[in-house]
């Protein structure tokens, strides 16, 4: 760790693992739910829980955006953040905000819309930690040296924010309602979010390989390009059948099939970085994070993204399991696993010592990838089958669902060998450091700029 400052990065880390931990105590709850309809239905009813569940997911993924930032941008700009206070401030009223609002969904107060049921105060909350965040990162930066990587990160920030200000607009009109929850949500995940991916990957690969930085941003450049010009338009193939006109099957099918084409460049960009270097970082566990997330990622958007994308192929599947499969591994795949990679590779230096709990490190890798990646099969299987009774055969909705009971108590065993994952991730990251240093650093490792 080069800035003093960049120590505010440890609270947002603390504080989004934290939040993780919830959201996947909340999910294996409601997995359980799923195949005991009656358990807490009088307490807290399923659609409580999945809203904390998914509330829960966006709002970590957040606090380990701006984390991450805090972290990055100090080391790229070459200066200390402009204000720390200020930093440390925007985290306690983020988490505040994040608590008030599960307190509230508690006590049944929600607004209607899937990911955005935050009562309106919050929202406004949330605007106002967006922009302490954004005028901090934006003073420092004014004052130290700009990079590819800190103008994309920037870009994307900005970007989230501005797209957040759609859910302030709730029209009543359905169709249109549909619409902009879209702007929000579909552009998150499939535009700007993308770009915040996309830089923290390029900064991992920097410090972690030794690769020149020019490599690296033309790499980049062309990421962002492809994520771009696809999923701006791709946002079609969120308005197949909302009430809009004919064509957005055409365009929402051709520019969401291109979508596959930024997850594929990052799979492939990663993967040259580390074998055009040669070189081996000593924190391997931050090497397979950053490694893997291109992997999951282009798995679970890009492959599980394009299964159901075509508008003829979603006529048939759309809002069945099949697309709950595709939202966990791709959350999972590209955002979640940037989070472990960058707090995998910072924490060491943020803690002062040598890379520690490596292998234990890397066996949570191993256990939550594996776990996520059958809990996505089984909900795959389960979503055809659902898919073909339901869609094809007609037969009634409840009927389907107790056909599928099986997959959902094998999506509840994969959530437990997930859960053992993140126990053992915590304890990796904040746990004691068991050894000093790493068995043995390569001899060929020089440390990167
Ligand atoms: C990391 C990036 C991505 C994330 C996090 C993500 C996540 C999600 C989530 C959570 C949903 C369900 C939304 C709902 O509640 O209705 C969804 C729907 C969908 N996604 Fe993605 N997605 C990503 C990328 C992609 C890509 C690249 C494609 C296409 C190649 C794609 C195609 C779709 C389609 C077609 C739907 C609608 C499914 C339906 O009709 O039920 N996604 N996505
Ligand atoms: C312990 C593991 C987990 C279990 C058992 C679990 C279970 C569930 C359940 C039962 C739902 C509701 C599905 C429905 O309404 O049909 C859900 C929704 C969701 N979960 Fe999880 N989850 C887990 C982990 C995760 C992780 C790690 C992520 C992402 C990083 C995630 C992201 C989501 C998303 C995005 C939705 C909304 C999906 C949609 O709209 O299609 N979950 N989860
Ligand atoms: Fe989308």
């Amino acid at each position: 760790m080069k800035y003093e400052s960049q120590k505010v990065a440890l609270w947002y880390f603390a504080a989004a693992m934290g939040l993780f931990a919830v959201q996947i105590l909340v999910g294996l709850l409601a997995g359980a739910v799923y195949v005991m309809p009656n358990l807490l239905s009088e307490l807290v009813p399923f659609n409580i829980i999945r809203m904390i569940h998914t509330n829960a997911l966006i709002v970590w993924l957040l606090i380990g955006f701006f984390g991450a930032a805090y972290y990055l941008i100090p080391e790229e700009a070459e200066t200390e953040l402009h204000s720390p206070t200020l930093a440390l401030v925007q985290l306690g009223l983020f988490v505040f905000g994040a608590l008030a609002a599960v307190v509230g969904y508690l006590f049944r107060i929600y607004e209607g819309r899937e990911f955005l049921e935050q009562p309106t105060w919050i929202k406004a909350a949330i605007v106002v930690v967006a922009l302490m965040f954004l005028y901090n990162i934006t003073l420092t930066l004014i004052k130290g040296r700009r990079t590819v990587i800190t103008n994309i990160l920037l870009v994307g920030m900005w970007g989230i924010a501005i797209f957040f200000l759609f859910s302030f607009y709730n029209p009543s009109n359905l169709a249109l309602d549909k619409m902009y929850w879209w702007y929000v949500v579909h552009l998150w995940v499939e535009g700007v979010w993308e770009l915040v991916l996309a830089s923290i990957l390029a900064f991992l690969m920097i410090k972690m390989t030794g690769v020149d930085r020019e490599i690296v941003e033309k790499w980049l450049y062309a990421i962002v390009g492809l994520a771009l010009f696809s999923g701006i338009l791709g946002t079609g193939h969120h308005y197949y059948w909302i009430g809009t006109p004919g064509y957005w099957q055409w365009i929402g099918s051709i520019f969401s099939a291109l979508e596959v084409a930024p997850f594929f460049t990052m799979v492939v960009f990663a993967f040259m970085m580390v074998w055009k270097s040669g070189r081996r970082h000593p924190n391997k566990a931050a090497m397979l994070w950053s490694l893997g997330c291109s992997v999951f990622a282009f798995f679970g958007a890009g492959v599980w993204g394009f299964l159901h994308t075509l508008a003829p192929i979603n006529y048939y599947t759309h809002g069945t399991q099949v697309t709950a499969a595709h939202g966990h591994l791709a959350f999972f795949g590209a955002y979640a696993m940037i989070n472990f990679a960058i707090i995998t590779y910072a924490m060491p230096y943020l803690r002062g010592r040598q890379p520690y709990n490596q292998l234990l490190n890397m066996w949570s890798f191993w256990l939550m990838c594996g776990g996520m990646a059958f809990m996505t099969f089984v909900l795959t299987v389960a979503g055809v089958v659902q898919t073909h009774l339901q869609r094809v055969l007609g037969m009634d909705y409840m009927e389907v669902q107790e056909q599928i009971a099986l997959f959902y108590w094998m999506r509840l065993g994969a959530g437990v060998i997930v859960g053992v994952g993140v126990v053992l991730f915590l304890y990796s990251i904040f746990g004691p450091a068991r050894e000093e240093r790493p068995a043995s650093i390569p001899t060929n490792y020089q440390p990167a700029e």
